[in-house]
């Protein structure tokens, strides 16, 4: 959904350069064609079965992105009550939220038991008391799935895969039974499901299917036990292209997914959950920054940028590669150079790209491409710098869905008591 016309980037229909003239650096545009083509290829893979696609939200927790998703359908996993209040008036249904997360306290489980969310995926016996205590005192009864830690290595960068035992997250695969059991004795919860998650940015089908096989083994295991189970949920993962990655193709993922899956289950009644997040909207957006100032220090050349760290934060947290490109071609540059694109942030780890080949001058526009997933979620204020704004295209429609934050914002919850605006007493000698 970006592509270049007359040597200029676009989304869809709308000139990058133009909307970067309209509202400022730096700035979020997402294709809404994108994302809602990226579901519907989920979606009709998935036509036929007893499947729910749950997006990742904390991917792009936009209320307008979150809109768009739910109009087509989707459900969401969400981590935090920040994040269900965001569905909640992004008109999402609460009956297909599954509600994640290692540490939910007592008032997310209060907020989501009132308003009837799917399942809560619960990750150690001390949050089955949690909600059980919770649902009790409510005199309600909450559903819950376990969700196991697999132990498959999905191959990608250690601070984005969680399926190994040495991990935090999920419940030990060789205790889920005897987990599953203790859940079975506490009289508010509702067994659901089984859940894993065992990574992001997996860019190949089998840790996938491995995953699945010891759920299933688990599945299989619990119903020999009595304990029988409504859904599967396989959790989300699969990659992008940031960098030349061949991830599978989202419909052929599913097929493959679905064909494993058909074999083992053998036509049982079960509903199949995902929790994909980055596939659906990394490529979808872009980050676009101004040039500032071109230094060179040493043999070294620097583009400073209009956006750092704060904007983005994937290149400095976990060297994660970003395409930068000019948005316009300037004929009247004409020797490219190499540079590390930095931003005003103080701080050296403040780079989005390292050695890349640009034909840029003070002033030129670069789009930061595949920021369209864990980029604006993951920003900050920090050095007061005011957040993004943020801009989702359809077609030649532009709408400004995140206004720009202001100083007055960001000040604006704070306060200094009083004594320290007194007259300051003389420094002791
Ligand atoms: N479900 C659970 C339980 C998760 O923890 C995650 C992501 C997802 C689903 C969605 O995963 P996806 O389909 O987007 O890969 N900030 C990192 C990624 C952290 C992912 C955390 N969990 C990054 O920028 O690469």
């Amino acid at each position: 959904m970006f592509h270049t016309q007359n040597n200029a980037l676009f989304c869809e229909g709308v000139s990058l350069e133009a909307l970067a003239q309209e509202h400022g650096t730096p700035l979020y545009v997402y294709s809404q064609t994108a994302i809602e083509q990226a579901y519907l290829e989920f979606h009709q893979a998935g036509q036929g079965r007893k499947v729910l696609f749950c997006f990742g939200m904390k991917a792009n927790s936009n209320l307008s992105v979150l809109a768009c998703l739910q109009k087509l359908g989707a459900g969401f996993d969400l981590v935090s009550v920040g994040e269900l209040e965001r569905v909640l008036r992004a008109g999402g249904d609460p009956s297909k939220i599954v509600f994640s997360g290692v540490g939910k306290s007592a008032t997310e489980i209060e907020r989501a038991l009132d308003v009837g969310i799917k399942c809560f995926n619960v990750e150690s016996e001390a949050e089955l008391d949690r909600i059980q205590a919770v649902a009790q005192r409510l005199k309600t009864v909450a559903p819950i799935s376990l969700r196991v830690n697999p132990n498959v290595d999905a191959g990608t960068h250690p601070y984005i895969s969680t399926g190994l035992k040495e991990n935090k997250f999920g419940i030990e695969y060789e205790r889920a039974v005897a987990v599953y059991q203790y859940a079975q004795t506490l009289p508010n919860l509702s067994i659901q499901g089984i859940d894993c998650h065992i990574g992001s940015q997996i860019t190949e089908i089998a840790p996938f299917i491995a995953a699945m096989h010891k759920v299933v083994d688990l599945f299989d295991a619990l119903a020999t036990h009595g304990i029988h189970l409504h859904h599967i949920d396989l959790g989300g993962g699969l990659g992008i292209d940031y960098n030349g990655e061949v991830p599978p193709a989202r419909g052929a993922f599913m097929a493959a997914v679905f064909a494993a899956l058909d074999i083992r289950l053998g036509g049982k009644d079960v509903e199949i959950v995902f929790e994909f997040g980055r596939s659906l909207v990394g490529n979808a957006g872009v980050l676009l920054t101004r040039v500032e100032y071109l230094k060179r220090n040493g043999e070294k050349n620097f583009a400073v940028v209009d956006a750092a760290m704060n904007d983005l934060l994937r290149p400095t947290l976990y060297q994660a590669f970003h395409r930068i490109e000019a948005v316009t071609a300037d004929p009247s540059i004409e020797q490219a150079a190499v540079y590390d694109v930095v931003g005003p942030v103080c701080e050296s780890g403040d780079w989005l790209g390292k050695q890349r080949t640009l034909k840029i001058k003070e002033g030129s526009l670069l789009a930061i491409r595949s920021a369209g997933a864990y980029g604006m979620g993951m920003s900050s204020n920090y050095n007061t710098r005011n957040r993004a704004a943020e801009v989702l295209v359809s077609g030649t429609q532009a709408s400004l869905v995140r206004r720009r934050e202001t100083i007055e914002d960001q000040l604006a919850l704070e306060v200094t008591p009083k004594r320290l605006f007194a007259a300051s007493p003389k420094t002791p000698a």
